[in-house]
């Protein structure tokens, strides 16, 4: 079975994405971190994130998988732990423009599709329904209002020891889904078939018992 949870930045999906596989035994694909590891790439092989044909070059060469310790996931690109450092400022506010070129995601869409093959998923990110998994049997799109999201995302760069005004948050939220949203290929949007999730109300626990339920026909 094939799970997709697309939606905007800071809707929880990672969170929900985590529990929802653990639940249900099936492995979890965070494709938002895959971009992740590949712009700090970027950034340490000092590349222009505008020269299509350099970072076609490095996303092609780099070797991106996930591996799970005790239960947490940690991804690895070439060997190198970069679990902690995918999650740094400087790559949030780099990774949409990286993921705006059609070439790059063509090869990450690519990977994807790999190791979602022979086994049961859930896979989140922004194309997933659309480009990645479009047979899916469930495809979701979570989404929060843009105070809760940026609250979200605040708690969760505090934990990690950063601490950033709320404003320059919220913006780079806005900023980050505008970009999502309007590239050319794999943007993010809501299909005819998505299942749509407020979770500006609701509390993890609360969305993963909606999507069990719906998954499990209660
Ligand atoms: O889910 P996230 O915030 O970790 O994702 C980081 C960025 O990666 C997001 O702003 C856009 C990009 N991304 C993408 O283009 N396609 C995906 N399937 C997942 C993420």
């Amino acid at each position: 079975m094939k799970i997709a949870i697309d939606g905007p930045a800071g809707a929880g999906k990672s969170t929900v994405a985590r529990k929802l596989a653990q639940q249900l035994g099936f492995v979890y694909i965070d494709t938002g971190a895959m971009y992740r590891a590949l712009t700090w790439k970027v950034l340490q092989n000092k590349i222009d994130p505008e020269n299509v044909e350099a970072l076609y070059e490095l996303a092609n060469n780099i070797r991106i998988h996930f591996e799970y310790h005790s239960g947490q996931q940690k991804i690895l690109c070439d060997g190198e732990d970069l679990t902690a450092a995918i999650r740094l400022p400087e790559v949030s506010a780099l990774v949409s423009t990286v993921a705006s070129h059609p070439a790059i995601r063509k090869i990450m869409v690519k990977q994807q599709q790999e190791m979602a093959r022979n086994v049961s998923v859930v896979m989140d990110g922004r194309d997933i329904g659309e480009c990645v998994l479009p047979d899916a049997e469930y495809k979701f799109y979570l989404t929060a209002n843009i105070e809760e999201r940026t609250h979200r995302r605040a708690a969760e760069l505090s934990d990690s020891g950063f601490t950033i005004d709320y404003e320059t948050i919220s913006q780079e939220i806005i900023q980050r889904d505008k970009s999502d949203s309007e590239r050319e290929v794999g943007s993010l949007k809501i299909l005819a078939e998505s299942i749509v999730i407020d979770s500006s109300n609701l509390t993890i626990e609360q969305v993963l018992q909606k999507m069990l339920a719906i998954i499990q026909g209660e």
